[in-house]
């Protein structure tokens, strides 16, 4: 890939415009005709699939995000899957139950504590390593058993945004493989990855929202809180959108899962706290609804990306719609305008957008 950032003012922008043709690239040769095309994993990788009865994920930053999201997807499909931060099981006891595969998932492939994580778990009985990675003659690609690339070429900005959404693709594709193994029907993969295959045309689609996004920034640039709400999938997709915010706009901004808000953050909600949520037509949509008619009785103001189909029904909001989203993708289409936005307030704040202050692109010592 070129690391030209040719037209666009920061190399965050262009790679947020990358995601469509990246996406497309992270799926070429894996699907084919409403299949996946398990053939293009490798041998080593689908005998390790066959063996996995559980599967431990571990990363650190926006990769640990994304394997907060494919839990939920895991999870659907009756296959067990735990997710942890890669500092934190790194120094502790685990307990590894039986047939578990260990994935670890990072861009750089060089994270100290993700690497310490696959080295130290050797000797806890895993049936082997699998990495998600994006950059193929790094460590962890070396040092693991087998590896699923990412292709979402150089990404140069420290605030990872190409790099997290293929990573969500490549756990889909492997979320599909594992489901095969369980109950999945040929209908049900056809429509699984047939939603995959839409995800380039749709994110298009939301990226020419970016001028309306430009104008929900203006409404942070003077805040110094921020609070993002979600639920289900959308709860890591909400601490990601806010990850990306605090990187490279020094707003602080926390996520919430949108039931919790109740056990304390209510209690900071003011007209001075802007909230930020994703409301996709989903089961838990009269949930969240409900959470945010909390936030605007306390005067907080709110920021939110809904499906159209969707009746946000409150007193006083900014919302931008998004149609024809798949519930399977939603996660991934619904990080685009958070990246955006996140962009946008820090364009508008003058910060350092690709060199955030303190922030390193890939932290090789801990
Ligand atoms: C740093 C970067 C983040 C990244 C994290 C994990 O903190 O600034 O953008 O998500 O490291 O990096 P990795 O290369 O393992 O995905």
């Amino acid at each position: 890939a070129s690391i030209d950032k040719g037209l666009y003012a920061h190399y965050m922008l262009k790679e947020i415009y990358e995601q469509p043709a990246v996406i497309a690239e992270t799926l070429e040769g894996r699907i084919h005709k409403g299949r996946l095309l398990e053939a293009s994993f490798g041998h080593e990788t689908t005998a390790l699939l066959d063996k996995a009865r559980h599967i431990q994920i571990v990363a650190c930053g926006t990769s640990y995000h994304a394997g907060m999201v494919a839990r939920y997807w895991m999870e659907e499909f009756g296959i067990p899957c735990s997710v942890e931060v890669a500092s934190e099981y790194r120094y502790r006891k685990v307990v590894v139950p039986e047939g578990s595969l260990l994935i670890t998932i990072s861009q750089s492939g060089e994270t100290a504590d993700t690497l310490a994580a696959l080295r130290g778990s050797r000797a806890n009985g895993y049936i082997g390593s699998l990495t998600v990675c994006n950059v193929p003659e790094s460590s962890l690609v070396r040092e693991s058993d087998v590896c699923f690339m990412t292709r979402a070429g150089t990404e140069i900005g420290v605030a990872s945004t190409k790099a997290f959404t293929t990573q969500l693709v490549a756990l889909r594709l492997l979320a599909i493989a594992l489901a095969r193994r369980k109950e999945l029907s040929t209908a049900q993969e056809e429509a699984m990855v047939n939603e995959l295959h839409a995800l380039p045309r749709q994110i298009e689609v939301v990226l020419q929202l970016a001028d309306a996004i430009k104008t929900m920034a203006e409404g942070f640039v003077d805040k110094h809180n921020a609070l993002f709400l979600g639920r289900g999938a959308f709860y890591p997709v909400a601490l990601e959108g806010a990850l990306k915010l605090k990187e490279i706009s020094y707003i602080h901004a926390e996520a919430y899962p949108a039931g919790e808000l109740k056990h304390g953050p209510l209690a900071l909600v003011d007209e001075s706290m802007p909230v930020v949520c994703a409301l996709p037509d989903d089961p838990l949509l009269e949930k969240v609804l409900s959470n945010l008619q909390e936030v605007r009785a306390r005067g907080g103001e709110l920021f939110l990306f809904s499906d159209h189909k969707v009746n946000v029904g409150l007193d006083h909001y900014q919302n931008l719609t998004l149609s024809d989203i798949y519930p399977g993708t939603a996660p991934i289409v619904y990080s685009i305008p958070l990246q955006l936005l996140a962009y946008h307030v820090a364009v508008l704040k003058g910060t350092d957008v690709d060199q955030p202050r303190n922030l390193a692109k890939s932290v090789t010592v801990e």
